[in-house]
Formats: structure tokens, C-alpha cells, sequence
């Protein structure tokens, strides 16, 4: 069914002519992707970071033929920078994979060669020191012994290049293969690492998911134990794509506690368990502020919301991590307090929520596998 109308509009996208390469935009390779799922179209054009303000009537015009097209209730083209050092080859319009359709039993999410595991760390929102998790988690874990690998998935917000102190584009040696950077002995991979932070590119969900896609199974990972994901913040649908396309060992769900209430936790359980993803657990962070000057501790924000919560789903409760205002200043800075000071009072939550996640990755896994089948 999404088939044909998928092909009605490569049709009409073949009569857009193409200024810019002197074809249609179809013969061009223009469009690197179109997705139609329940009447939504999703179209990808393919631009530069330099472009893309030139190729925005393009974009236009994409938008507007797709949805002309009888079947289609809704059309969004995106524009998508090439990809990595290389350029992409010409035409593969049949590469965007349409979401899982509904009623269908939905395949499990290909595993990635030589990589593990794969966990994924999520908030409820923004600005709750997700990253910050996810960057001294990975080191903590490695510090362990493990070979650990760190994915920005948070493409609208990238914050691993800065945290780790990273910049300039990854290599591609033979302009398939991307070699993620390293940095403190993570192997590390961001949209931040490929387009500059202010490139008026728009990201939105088809781009989410090619981005992703392509840094997931492009990037020479292997050998990695556990490739740790730095979600985009929220339990939405882009959230739930994500975690329908990579094959997830858990998901560790990180809040502020001031936020655990708002963290609708249960939505977020919901969305993970929908998708058959274990929580590994809950880590409370900004939980108490010690005071440099006296030692004193408060609790600003009433600590302890997130283990009760915790309780109360059944949920893991994997540890509490102070407000440290050295942790703020150096990951602000590219040096992380795992990497820095790996035997530092400050550290030290880090490693204990590193030795649960593992816990709680072997217990998650000692059950059997269940086969997926969607509702
Ligand atoms: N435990 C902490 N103590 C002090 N500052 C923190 C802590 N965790 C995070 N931060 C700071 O809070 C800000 C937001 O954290 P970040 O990890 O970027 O959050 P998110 O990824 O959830 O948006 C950053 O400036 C970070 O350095
Ligand atoms: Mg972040």
C-alpha cells in the first residue's frame, strides 16, 4: 500500500528539475530517502551545510509535489547534509526504511557486529546532566576494564564533542567507514563532529533517523563491550524510534530531583517497555549540593525523590549524584572528573552507578528472550 504512493511520489519528485546538478531531482540522487507511513510523507533532500539556505526552494518544491500525490495526507522534506567525509552515491531513494507498520510482528533491531552491548541513557527532559551521565558512566565503565564506545544520539543538542574535548571531522579512510574519534579512550561519535553548531540545517525526525543510522552501523565500533547512547531528552516518539532501530541491552533514565515528579516515569517505563528494552535503572542527579566552603551539605532540591521512585516501580535504584560545581566547570571543559579524577570523592558516585548498570545489564539478560510482537 505505502508502496505505491512511495512510488507515486518519486514520480512526481522526477518532474522537479534539479538547477543545481542539471537533472530531476530523483536522476540527480538529490533525494536520499522518501518514507510514507500512514499518509505521512517524509522526504530527505540531500544538500551542504553551505547550501543550505540555497536549496530551501528545492525543498519547497519536494514538499509540495509529495503532497499533491492522492494518498498522501501530509508531506515534510528535510534537508539533510552528505554524508561524512565521502560523498554519498548517487539515487538510492529506496534506503529510507519506513517506520514498523502497525499489526505486523516487528523484527528485533539488528544487532551491531563486534559492539556487546548497547544501553542507552534517557531523561525525561533537558538540562538534568544527561550527557554529563552518559560521558563519566562510559568512563566509569571503562575504567572497569571495559572497551566502551559513546554515541550522541542527541542530535538536536550535541554535547559530546565538547565534553570530551573533541572537534574536527571524524576520518573516513576509505569514504564508507567512518573512524569514530577518541577521546579519554572512548571511541566517540556526535553530529557535532560533522556540521558546524551553528548550521541552519533543520533537524527533524527522518534526519534524526538517518543520522543515527548512519552513525551506528558506519562508525568502526568493534571491538566495543558497551556502546552507552546519549538520547535526545524526552520519551517521545523520537525517543521510541530510536529505541526501536537499535538493539538495546537497557536503558538507564536519569532526573533531577525536582524533575522525578515531572519525569512521568511511568510514560517513560512505558515507551521503553513497549519496545521490549529493560530498565536498567534510575540515577538521581543535582541530588545534594555540599557546600565547597564548609563541607555542609543541602539537600536544595529535596534528595531522594528519585529512589522512592524508584521503589515504587521496581525499579533499580542505581545511585545519587551530588551537584558539584567541579563537575559542572570541567565537563564544561572537555576534561571529565572520571577521566581526570578518576579517584576523586566527585568520581566516586560515578563508579558505583557503573558497577549497578553492569548488575543490571547480566540480571536483565539471564531471562529469556521474548519474541516481540506489536500491539
Ligand atoms: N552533578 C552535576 N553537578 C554540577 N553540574 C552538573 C551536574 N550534572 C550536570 N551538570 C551541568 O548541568 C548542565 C546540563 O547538563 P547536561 O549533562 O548537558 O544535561 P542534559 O544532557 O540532560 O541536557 C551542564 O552545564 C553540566 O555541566
Ligand atoms: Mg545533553
Amino acid at each position: 500500500m505505502s508502496r505505491t504512493v512511495r512510488d507515486q511520489i518519486l514520480s512526481a519528485l522526477a518532474g522537479i528539475a534539479d538547477p543545481e546538478r542539471g537533472r530531476d531531482v530523483v536522476a540527480s540522487g538529490r533525494i536520499s530517502g522518501v518514507a510514507v507511513e500512514d499518509g505521512v510523507a517524509r522526504i530527505m533532500v540531500e544538500t551542504t551545510p553551505e547550501r543550505a539556505g540555497a536549496t530551501e526552494p528545492l525543498r519547497r518544491a519536494v514538499e509540495a509535489a509529495a503532497a499533491s500525490v492522492r494518498g498522501v495526507k501530509r508531506a515534510s522534506a528535510v534537508l539533510t547534509a552528505e554524508r561524512g567525509p565521502a560523498q554519498r552515491p548517487p539515487a538510492a531513494p529506496t534506503s529510507a526504511a519506513p517506520g514498523p507498520a502497525a499489526g505486523r510482528p516487528r523484527p528485533a533491531a539488528p544487532t551491531l557486529p563486534g559492539v556487546k552491548a548497547v544501553i542507552a541513557v534517557a531523561s525525561g527532559k533537558g538540562g538534568v546532566g544527561k550527557s554529563t551521565l552518559a560521558v563519566n558512566l562510559a568512563l566509569a565503565l571503562q575504567a572497569r576494564g571495559l572497551k566502551v564506545g559513546l554515541l550522541d544520539a542527541d542530535v538536536y543538542g550535541p554535547s559530546i564533542p565538547r565534553m570530551l574535548g573533541l572537534s574536527g571531522r571524524p576520518d573516513s579512510p576509505d569514504g564508507k567507514r567512518i573512524t569514530p574519534k577518541v577521546g579519554w579512550g572512548l571511541k566517540a561519535m556526535s553530529i557535532g563532529l560533522m556540521v558546524e553548531e551553528d548550521t541552519p540545517l533543520i533537524w527533524r525526525g527522518p534526519m534524526v533517523q538517518g543520522a543515527l543510522d548512519q552513525f551506528l552501523r558506519e562508525t568502526d565500533w568493534a571491538p566495543l563491550d558497551i556502546l552507552v547512547l546519549d538520547m535526545p531528552p524526552g520519551t517521545g516518539d523520537v525517543q521510541l524510534s530510536i529505541a526501536q532501530r537499535v538493539p538495546l541491552a537497557g536503558a538507564v533514565i536519569v532526573s533531577t530531583p525536582q524533575d522525578i515528579a515531572l519525569l512521568d516515569a511511568r510514560k517513560g517505563l512505558a515507551m521503553f517497555r513497549r519496545v521490549e528494552v529493560p530498565i536498567l535503572g534510575l540515577v538521581e542527579n543535582m541530588s545534594w549540593f555540599t557546600c565547597p566552603h564548609c563541607g555542609g551539605r543541602s539537600d536544595i532540591f529535596g534528595h531522594g525523590g528519585a529512589r522512592d521512585e524508584a521503589l515504587k516501580l521496581g525499579l533499580p535504584f542505581l545511585g545519587a549524584v551530588p551537584l558539584d560545581l567541579e563537575v559542572r566547570i570541567m565537563s564544561d571543559e572537555g576534561r571529565p572528573v572520571v577521566a581526570v579524577a578518576p579517584d576523586s570523592e566527585a568520581a566516586a558516585p560515578y563508579h558505583a552507578i557503573a558497577a549497578g548498570v553492569v548488575d543490571s545489564i547480566a540480571k536483565a539478560h539471564r531471562e529469556p528472550p521474548r519474541i516481540m510482537i506489536e500491539d
